[in-house]
Formats: structure tokens, sequence, C-alpha cells
């Protein structure tokens, strides 16, 4: 069967990853969620120190890329891979609020999006994969076959990032991810650097009132007529 590769860009929490990994799952694809490899360069610059009054220090970021190993590690009893940094799993501590509150500073960054972006060029090089971020369809993968750009209202979004927060045990605010949720849509937006925008050749889903259930078909769908073409 052919293989193609499907980029999934959209704002945050509009159940990118969700849908990402069940079209993998389902095509026997491999996953790879970008976000997660932005989120695990914040993670280090936090723990390096590089970060004071919620400001990234960025030279000393920079200078230190070449000492920033990720990986992503399979879990079959999950059945989707981890994000590892520097060799330990970082799965939980890259989801926490204090690291989605810095990310669109690290993600602005040009040489780290350099280094992001060829690592993800080489991951998905053998095509057979599926791919969520902000920046695929535009950026890292603008030949791939299939686009998809995801939408839905903030407020929504904030009350899904809510749920999964309080789920996972964090104190956490609805004000504090709205607030969150609409910052960082500017800032992926407006970036001088690959901003968030649709593909000309996307498919936009608004996903505010459509259930993962239908999403799902109709983007497989979607994906088969491409595969059988
Ligand atoms: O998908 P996410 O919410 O986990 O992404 C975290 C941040 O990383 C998001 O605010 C924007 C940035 N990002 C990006 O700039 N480019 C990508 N391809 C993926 C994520």
């Amino acid at each position: 069967m052919k293989k193609i590769t499907i980029a999934i860009d959209g704002f945050s929490s509009t159940g990118k990853s969700t849908l990402a990994k069940q079209l993998a799952k389902k095509l026997h694809y491999i996953y790879v969620d970008t976000g997660a490899m932005y989120r695990a360069v914040t993670l280090f610059a936090m723990r390096a120190g590089f970060v004071e009054n919620s400001k990234i220090d960025k030279i000393p970021l920079i200078d230190s890329l070449d000492a920033i190993d990720l990986k992503f590690v399979f879990n079959a009893d999950l059945g989707f891979a981890e994000m590892f940094l520097n060799g330990k799993n970082v799965e939980k501590e890259i989801r926490t609020m204090p690291v989605s509150k810095n990310v669109s500073q690290v993600a602005e960054l040009e040489l780290v999006r350099k280094k992001l972006v060829g690592m993800q060029q080489i991951m998905g090089a053998d095509k057979g994969m599926v791919m969520d971020g902000r920046d695929i369809g535009t950026v890292v993968f603008p030949d791939a076959e299939l686009k998809i750009f995801m939408t839905a209202s903030p407020e929504k979004r904030a009350v899904r990032r809510y749920k999964e927060l309080l789920d996972r045990g964090e104190d956490v605010k609805y004000a504090d991810i709205l607030e969150n949720v609409q910052k960082r849509d500017y800032i992926d937006s407006n970036r001088a650097i690959s901003p968030l925008k649709k593909a000309d050749d996307a498919i936009e889903f608004d996903n505010s009132d459509l259930g993962l259930e239908d999403q799902f078909q109709r983007i497989y769908e979607h994906a088969l007529r491409i595969i059988n073409k």
C-alpha cells in the first residue's frame, strides 16, 4: 500500500494529538508530536536556569542546543512514543502549566526551530507518518499528501485542557488556562518565523461542535482516498 505523509496543524488543545494518534494507529503509521519537542527544549531551559521572571535567556539556550538530546521512545503499553530528554523520560513534566507558559518564547527562536525542523524532516523521510504541530504542512513537509488544519473556539479548547490537567492531578484554574491558550495563539500566530497559519492546500476542521469519532472518520476517509488513488 502507498505510504503518505499526513500533516496536522492547528491551535493548541484542538485535539490534534488525539486524532493524529488514532490515525497513525489505524494506518500503522509512525506518530510524531512536534509540540513535545518544543516543550522538551523549554523544560531543558527551565532546568538549566535560563528562565527568569517568565523570560527566556536566549543566548545561553542557543549556546546549549548541542547538549540537548531529544528522542522519542515507543511505549508498547501506551501505544505511542514518549519524549526523552538527555536519556530521561520527561513525558509528564513537559505537559505541565509552567512549561506551557514558557514554550511559545522558545518556539520563536530561529535556531531552535532549525534544529527541531531538521530532526522532524529526518524522522518523516520515509513517509508513513502522521506529524502534528504548527508548521508541518507549511514548512516541515510542504509536499505532504494530506494536510489538516484544526481550529476550535478558545473557550472550548481551554475547557478541554482544564479537564486534562485536572485529571492529571494538577492544581489549575480555568481562567489561567484560557489566558494561556489565548496568549499562545497570539504568539504562535504572530511570530516572525514559521507562524501558525493554514497551508493553502490544507483542509480546515473546526471541531468546536464535532465529536471525536465523526472527526476521525472524515479525516480517515480523506487519507484512504489519497492512499488508494
Ligand atoms: O502542540 P503543543 O501545544 O504541545 O505545542 C507546544 C508549543 O510549541 C506551542 O505553543 C507552539 C509550539 N510549536 C511550534 O511552534 N511548532 C510546532 N511544530 C509544534 C509546536
